[in-house]
């Protein structure tokens, strides 16, 4: 593949692999992160598309000491240690089957009076680490990166996003009713997402296929906030042959 120019940046790299193959593969890319830095820092999605990375990241046993992890997106309005808060689930999913010490896993702070003021200092505390090396992400049925919906800026920063009634009903399935489903979230922006030194998005099942074509096929547009990935220049993209049916 080639690099790629500011003007052309290289396209998306697709590799389309059976749904085994995923976690290891996407597993092998963030270690080799690891290894290009001493104090790597890894931006985490979650939702279920990035869990078989983490717990084939559990099965390596590899030395996490140095690592810093950023969320992508917080969920506001839910009580201090709900079980669908995302720094609960990451608490779940990485922190305690990958050891590691929480103070190194940070989350834009859903529960602050000013929320902007924690967007703002969720920023200010990515740029002083230096950044995020490699921010693994998933999308949604609606084409959204993080909590990034349909028709928002496309050099967006971290904020306060109303989440989508699509979006609300894709993530019903992990609350009581689809009223128990927050309304609003902190997400990072899709301008913030594009700053880090290299993206991997993971998209599985059939019902990500119209989704993952408009991000990868269609025109870079807020239509499809996923659409970013064309201007970024290193990108992985890891689908199973159900979410890349449509390519
Ligand atoms: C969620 C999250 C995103 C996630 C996406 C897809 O609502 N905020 O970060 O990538 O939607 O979720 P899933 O992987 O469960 O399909």
């Amino acid at each position: 593949m080639s690099a790629g120019t500011m003007d052309h940046p290289a396209a998306p790299l697709l590799q389309i692999l059976d749904r085994a193959q995923i976690g290891p593969a996407a597993a092998g890319l963030v270690l080799d992160a690891f290894s290009a830095r001493p104090a790597p820092v890894i931006g985490v999605a979650t939702g279920s598309s990035p869990s078989p990375l983490y717990d084939a990241l559990a099965d390596t046993q590899a030395d996490y000491r140095h690592t810093t992890w950023f969320a992508l997106d917080e969920y506001v309005g839910l009580p201090p240690g709900h079980p669908e808060s995302y720094a609960e689930v990451l608490r779940r999913e990485i922190i305690e089957p990958l050891g590691l010490d929480p103070r190194s896993v940070h989350l834009p702070d859903p529960h602050r009076a000013d929320l902007q003021a924690a967007c703002d200092d969720y920023e200010g505390l990515i740029t002083a680490v230096g950044g995020i090396d490699v921010q693994i992400l998933g999308i949604g049925r609606n084409g959204h990166l993080a909590f990034n919906e349909p028709g928002g800026a496309l050099d967006s920063r971290t904020r306060v996003e109303v989440l989508t009634e699509d979006t609300r009903r894709a993530n019903q399935r992990f609350f009581d009713s689809l009223d128990s489903v927050p309304t609003h979230c902190l997400t990072q922006g899709l301008g913030t997402i594009l700053e880090a030194g290299q993206l991997l998005l993971i998209a599985r099942g059939k019902d990500k296929a119209p989704a993952l074509r408009a991000a990868l096929k269609g025109p870079v547009s807020p239509d499809c906030p996923a659409s970013v990935l064309q201007l970024h220049g290193r990108v992985t993209v890891l689908a199973d042959t159900a979410a890349a049916s449509l390519l």
